[in-house]
């Protein structure tokens, strides 16, 4: 039986990837979260699990989760030498999703992103030596392909060290890579790189509201400051789950690297204006001159006093602006010939994402636990 280790599995992407290898295959999870307990870690796994699960299916799902508590930011993940031991020769892979997706911050992005996965592949390491790995898979982002314009990026081209990036995040995940691939020859590798991730298919609802409160607040303008044939590299976010769950599964992969991206299938910003049609009742106007006004518009935004809205929304467009403008998309025949399937079409879900994210003010529901609930435990190694 294979027994996973995951890093990020409370997380956006991590909910979908996890319960699409919990449904998938009979592997186990070794989940490392910050929880230190039981009871914290059920919670919070439900916070994030809920969107896909109910509380009996979330019961079931228990019965193959392991909990290990650890921090990307502590030596050696906080680990002591017993953890290490109970994990070597158990675990069979690793699967890293963790990361600091805080643009504005290169002490996050250093900590988590840089410190996070040396420590992260310091343990690959080690289990691979006590045992073997049979996969490493390094969810990464179409991010270190740094700045572009009007470009058609492939996988094995993407990382160009001469290319400026657009912020720390691009910069630390780069070197991510790099560093998996430095310290870790030996061993299978799988890099995965997602492009702009939002919604779902399936429901309106999302865990995840940075991109999707950038997208509204940029739909909403009266005038769009963009050239309305601008193609947006979006995909959504079962689809990256399910392909995240099979290439880390994967007997043998065809290739190393993979975008996990709409590619040639993106859409232009005039094709999802013309989708949100039904939700805002307005055609949306382009105004493409608007363009350098508007990058000084949202800058000034960005220093009204903090806290205010205007000022968070002046933040989240000044770090995702360079990724709308950039016209830039991932090819993904690759990803989609593995997986066997193909990314939603954005223009055919994000009404519904829209209009749901703006009447619930952003924020998911969470709602708690039944009381009646009960913890089965996770599964016991002896
Ligand atoms: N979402 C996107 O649009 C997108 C696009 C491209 C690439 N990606 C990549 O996909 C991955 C997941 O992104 P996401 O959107 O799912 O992010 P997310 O929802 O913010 O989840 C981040 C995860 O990392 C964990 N984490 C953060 N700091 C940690 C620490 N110090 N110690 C242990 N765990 C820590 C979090 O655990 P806690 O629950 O403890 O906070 C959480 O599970 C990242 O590698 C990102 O670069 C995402």
């Amino acid at each position: 039986m294979s027994v996973i280790l995951v890093t990020g599995g409370t997380g956006f992407l991590g909910s979908y990837a996890c319960t699409r290898l919990l449904d998938e295959t009979d592997a186990e999870l070794v989940l490392l979260t910050r929880s230190t307990d039981r009871a914290g870690f059920v919670d919070k796994l439900w916070r994030s699990w809920q969107l896909h699960l109910s509380p009996e299916a979330f019961a079931d799902a228990l019965t193959r989760v392991v909990l290990l508590p650890g921090d990307l930011h502590a030596p050696d993940l906080g680990l002591d030498d017993a953890a290490r031991q109970a994990l070597a020769g158990r675990v069979t892979s690793v699967l890293h999703i963790a990361a600091s997706l805080n643009r504005k911050s290169s002490k996050a992005c250093l900590n988590t992103n840089l410190r996070g996965t040396l420590s992260v592949i310091r343990l690959a390491r080690f289990l691979h030596d006590h045992g073997g790995l049979a996969r490493f898979t390094h969810v990464s982002t179409v991010a270190v392909a740094g700045m572009r314009d009007a470009e058609d990026v492939a996988e094995d081209t993407a990382i160009d060290w001469d290319r400026s990036d657009y912020d720390p995040y691009g910069r630390t995940k780069k070197f991510c890579e790099h560093m998996v691939r430095e310290l870790l020859p030996d061993v299978s590798k799988v890099f995965l790189r997602p492009s702009i991730v939002m919604g779902d298919p399936l429901f309106p609802q999302t865990t995840q509201f940075d991109m999707v409160r950038a997208f509204c607040a940029i739909a909403d303008l009266p005038a769009i400051p963009l050239d309305p044939n601008t193609r947006l590299d979006i995909v959504d976010a079962r689809w990256v789950g399910t392909a995240i769950a099979r290439l880390h599964t994967m007997a043998q992969p065809p290739h190393e690297i993979f975008h996990l991206s709409s590619g040639q299938q993106s859409h232009t910003a005039r094709e999802i204006a013309d989708a949100l049609v039904a939700e805002t009742g307005r055609t949306a106007r382009f105004a493409p001159r608007l363009g350098t006004g508007f990058d000084w518009t949202v800058r000034a935004m960005n220093r009204a006093p903090r806290g205010t809205m205007v000022a968070g929304i002046g933040a989240l467009l000044k770090v995702f602006w360079p990724y709308v403008v950039y016209d830039t998309v991932f090819d993904n025949t690759r990803a989609v010939e593995a997986v066997g399937e193909a990314p939603a079409p954005f223009p055919s879900y994000c009404g519904p994402l829209y209009a749901w994210s703006k009447a619930q003010g952003f924020r998911y529901p969470h709602v708690p636990l039944p009381p009646s609930f009960q913890d089965p435990g996770g599964p016991t190694w002896a």
